[in-house]
């Protein structure tokens, strides 16, 4: 779908469909004003009558509206003024595409990004508006050889800026949200692309892809054999269950000459979840096909960046494998030697994640990172203290916290913060190596956490647990996207917030 914007009055726009706001209790928008002066009183009249009360995510949809030049006028409701905040926001836009796309309009005016946000400027309202939008079209029907399809689709959206002098600010924010916006899809097709197609080989062909388009994107994939010889022992204690080959991918990218400390973002890639001998119960384990939603936030987030051209140092690193039973299996009870040389006991081949997670951190030390962040979809525990609203975000660098907490907040990608203090790493004690995998049913999002605790312990780091978050599950399962927007928002926000140049 095309997205652009423009500023101008709405009974001015030639077009299929324009979009205006309507408050509870019928009060209208800015935008439905005008129309409402150049057409004679015809809304207000209608809103009399009782067809629209204004209420949050109401529409009614006007064909010949005297006076404009558009085809139709849709209403839209929006809650009572003063209640309009971020959340309501989205709402309305979500309700407002779906609507045009199922009457016939192929192209539309929007003036929803001209209403008052509380705390929200120009730049926010676009952005969201367009990231929103396109989220809410999207479907996954690769696998489908009969695809759905609408008869007169929303082609193009166009979306209002209320005063010219904040084009060229809107311009920006359409460019970013756009990029965003495909980032997100990417993520989303590599999620929800199912285990028999989606390998640790794919992912492996999907990153190299990738680096075939961007110039300042690079690619390195150790192997099995080169793993081994590494001595990524935890990793491929998890991989060797399974008849799928097991890979360290990692993507560089340089949007920076000068040699500084990368940014480095760590993604489980566990591409189907069985559990392994310690198996999960079959309900529902054809979900655990979006145990790898953490390494397709990262591809997505380097892809972005590298569209983008953000002038930093981003370094994506994915351990990828597929945790399944055999008799070659890793065993409950099996002791392996890390890549740290700490030695872990293996008490639930289910606590993969963390295994896969430990290596990986101790191989980025090398990259002398300013800081790491791994995304992993690592805890039931998670999902049960914090539900499906927020990640779980720890940290053992106050200010890391904080900053992915506020990126959290400006794009509605919400984190909250998990405690990781030293009375909970005792439940990981074992009496026959290091530590355990495993800290039993208490606190179990921590515990994980306290795990990769153990091996970060040489640079500031975040862990975010998106077991509750990157998916919807049930009937209708589908990625959805996170942490991508989060993610993102926070490497913007580093790019402003660089030390200012020494002066002499
Ligand atoms: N991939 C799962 C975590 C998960 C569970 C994500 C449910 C989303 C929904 C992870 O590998 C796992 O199995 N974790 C175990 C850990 C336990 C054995 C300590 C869990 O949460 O049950
Ligand atoms: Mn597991
Ligand atoms: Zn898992």
């Amino acid at each position: 779908m095309e997205f652009n914007v423009k500023s101008g009055h709405p009974e001015k726009q030639r077009t299929a469909c324009i979009v205006v706001g309507v408050y509870e209790p019928r009060r209208l928008s800015e935008a439905a004003k005008r129309i409402d002066n150049i057409s004679q009183r015809h809304i207000s009249s209608i809103l009399r009558r009782g067809d629209l009360e204004g209420k949050l995510g109401q529409t009614l949809l006007l064909h010949n509206v005297p006076g404009t030049l558009a085809d139709r006028v849709l209403l839209v409701g929006c809650g009572r003024e003063r209640d309009l905040e971020d959340s309501q926001y989205r709402k309305i836009i979500i309700k407002a595409i779906h609507t045009l796309h199922e009457t016939g309009s192929m192209e539309a005016v929007c003036y929803l990004t001209d209403l008052n946000i509380r705390g929200r400027d120009t730049e926010w309202r676009i952005r969201q508006a367009i990231e929103v939008a396109h989220s809410s079209m999207y479907v996954f029907d690769q696998l489908k050889t009969q695809k759905e399809s609408t008869r007169r689709p929303l082609r193009k959206i166009i979306f209002s800026v209320a005063s010219r002098r904040e084009l060229p600010i809107a311009e920006h924010a359409s460019h970013e949200a756009r990029k965003i916006a495909d980032g997100i899809k990417l993520a989303k097709d590599l999620c929800n692309l199912p285990g028999n197609h989606c390998t640790p080989t794919y992912l492996v062909d999907q990153a190299k892809k990738l680096c075939y388009l961007h110039e300042n994107l690079n690619c390195e994939v150790l192997t099995k054999t080169e793993l081994e010889k590494e001595g990524f022992n935890a990793l491929l204690a998890v991989a060797k269950g399974s008849e799928e080959a097991p890979y360290l991918i990692t993507l560089k990218y340089k949007g920076v000459k000068k040699a500084v400390h990368p940014i480095v973002l760590v993604g489980k890639g566990v591409t189907f979840d069985s559990g392994g001998i310690s198996i999960k119960p079959s309900k529902q384990m054809d979900e655990m096909k979006f145990d790898m939603s953490g390494a397709a936030s990262v591809i997505s987030v380097l892809s972005i960046v590298a569209e983008l051209q953000l002038p930093l140092n981003v370094i994506g690193v994915i351990p990828t494998v597929e945790n399944m039973p055999s008799g070659k299996a890793v065993k409950p009870g099996d002791v392996v030697t890390s890549l740290s040389g700490q030695t872990i006991e293996v008490l639930n081949t289910d606590a993969e994640g963390r295994l896969i997670l430990c290596d990986a951190l101790t191989y980025v030390e090398r990259y002398k990172p300013e800081v790491v962040i791994d995304i992993a979809t690592l805890t039931g525990a998670c999902v049960i203290a914090l539900g499906h609203h927020a990640h779980g975000l720890m940290s053992n660098y106050h200010p890391l916290m904080t900053e992915l907490l506020n990126a959290g907040k400006f794009t509605g990608d919400r984190a909250w913060e998990l405690p990781l203090w030293n009375e909970y790493k005792d439940q990981l004690k074992s009496n026959c190596a290091d530590i355990a995998n495993i800290g039993g049913r208490d606190g179990g999002a921590i515990t994980a956490g306290c795990f990769l605790a153990q091996f970060t312990k040489k640079y500031h780091w975040a862990h975010i647990d998106i077991a509750g978050t990157a998916w919807t599950s049930g009937k209708k399962k589908s990625a959805t996207g996170r942490p991508v927007p989060l993610l993102i928002q926070y490497l913007i926000n580093r790019c402003c917030t660089e030390a200012p140049p020494e002066i002499y």
